[in-house]
């Protein structure tokens, strides 16, 4: 019998003016983005870590460190790509990411066909096995005030091969 593991990913990024609203690769028209060390892709952020969880590989920081000039301005959505092969080598697929944005506005909901359409290109999944959805916060804490930006992820891999030895 396959061997199945679970994955949980969390990330939050401060919202910011004049600077782009990018989630899962894919820019938002919005009034605000996000802030911080490279586009700032809170959804592709909590994905990666999922899939590193999933793993057992560590977590965002150890792979693509803030001070390692191969990472710096990267897209997120490549992190993410990365990720996914660091899992395969370790011998695991992927079966489906869900995730949850948490945002005050803009409204996503025009953007669901395209957010999935991108993380599934990028994962090389089905648009089937990748769920995104949208919540907000009822106008409660940070991230109901406007002042940030959170995303959940649960991904589910399936043992496929034996680990690459290095
Ligand atoms: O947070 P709340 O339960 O009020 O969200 C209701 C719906 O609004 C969500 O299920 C989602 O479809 C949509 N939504 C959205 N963009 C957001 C937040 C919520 O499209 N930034
Ligand atoms: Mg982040």
């Amino acid at each position: 019998m396959s061997e199945y593991r679970s994955g949980l990913g969390w990330d939050a990024h401060r919202t910011i003016a004049g600077r782009p609203l990018i989630l899962g690769g894919v820019a938002i028209a919005s009034e605000v983005g996000l802030d911080g060390h490279s586009d700032a892709d809170v959804l592709s952020h909590a994905i990666t870590d999922a899939i590193l969880g999933a793993a057992c590989l560590g977590d965002i920081g150890m792979h693509f460190p803030d001070t390692d000039s191969r990472w710096k301005d990267a897209d997120s959505i490549n992190l993410l790509r990365h990720a996914k092969a660091l899992a395969q080598d370790a011998g695991f697929e992927l079966v489906n990411v869900d995730a949850t944005v948490i945002l005050e506005r803009p409204k996503l909901n025009d953007y669901r066909m395209a957010i999935r359409r991108s993380l599934a290109e990028c994962l090389k999944l089905a648009a089937d096995r990748v769920s995104v959805k949208f919540k907000t916060a009822e106008k409660v804490g940070p991230v109901g005030e406007g002042r940030s930006a959170e995303a959940l992820a649960v991904v589910s891999v399936r043992r496929s091969a034996a680990p690459q030895k290095k």
